[in-house]
């Protein structure tokens, strides 16, 4: 299948948008309490896939730090981040958050503090697409996306490896 609902800057989700095939993700592949991550049923299946070949292939476990954020959660984390860290942090407004699809994993590395540059980053770079995702916040897209986040994998479906291959941004 191939979900190509678009959410950015320019197109935002209404405030009662909610897939209505969330699964709960294991605490087996994700931090934080049972209940606390979810994501669309065939992202889900898709992401055990890609976690079992990342531990198959590369000896590594992708863990997931974030993901499905309903409306009044992305507007509880718009107003800490920016409180925190200005108005200018990489943190999306209420409703334009493409966490609000249930399409979205950030992925944290268990190996070392910082995710950029970590094995786990390596190996998703260069794999995702196989299962489905696409890196969505490049720093070289920044001009398109408007974001730099390497942890940020966006679950499209079939058209990953088109994105992939072409190097270009879902956009
Ligand atoms: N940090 C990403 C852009 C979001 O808030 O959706
Ligand atoms: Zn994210």
């Amino acid at each position: 299948v191939v979900y190509a609902i678009i959410v950015n800057k320019y197109y935002h989700l209404s405030s009662d948008y909610e897939p209505d095939d969330l699964a709960t993700i294991s605490t087996k592949y994700s931090w934080g309490t049972l209940g606390s991550q979810k994501v669309r049923q065939e992202a889900y299946d898709a992401y055990i896939e890609m976690h079992q070949a990342a531990q198959a292939e590369a000896n590594i476990y992708l863990m997931v730090n974030s993901s499905y954020r309903k409306y009044s959660d992305q507007e509880r984390v718009y107003n800490e981040l920016t409180k925190a860290y200005g108005p200018n942090y990489d943190v999306a407004k209420p409703g334009f958050s493409e966490h609000q699809t249930g399409l979205v994993v950030d992925i944290a590395a268990g190996s070392t503090s910082t995710f950029k540059n970590s094995k786990e980053a390596k190996w998703i770079m260069q794999n995702a697409h196989k299962y489905g995702f696409i890196f969505r916040y490049s720093s070289d897209k920044i001009k398109i996306t408007g974001y730099n986040e390497p942890a940020h994998f966006r679950y499209v479906g079939d058209i990953a490896k088109e994105i992939y291959e072409k190097n270009i941004t879902f956009e």
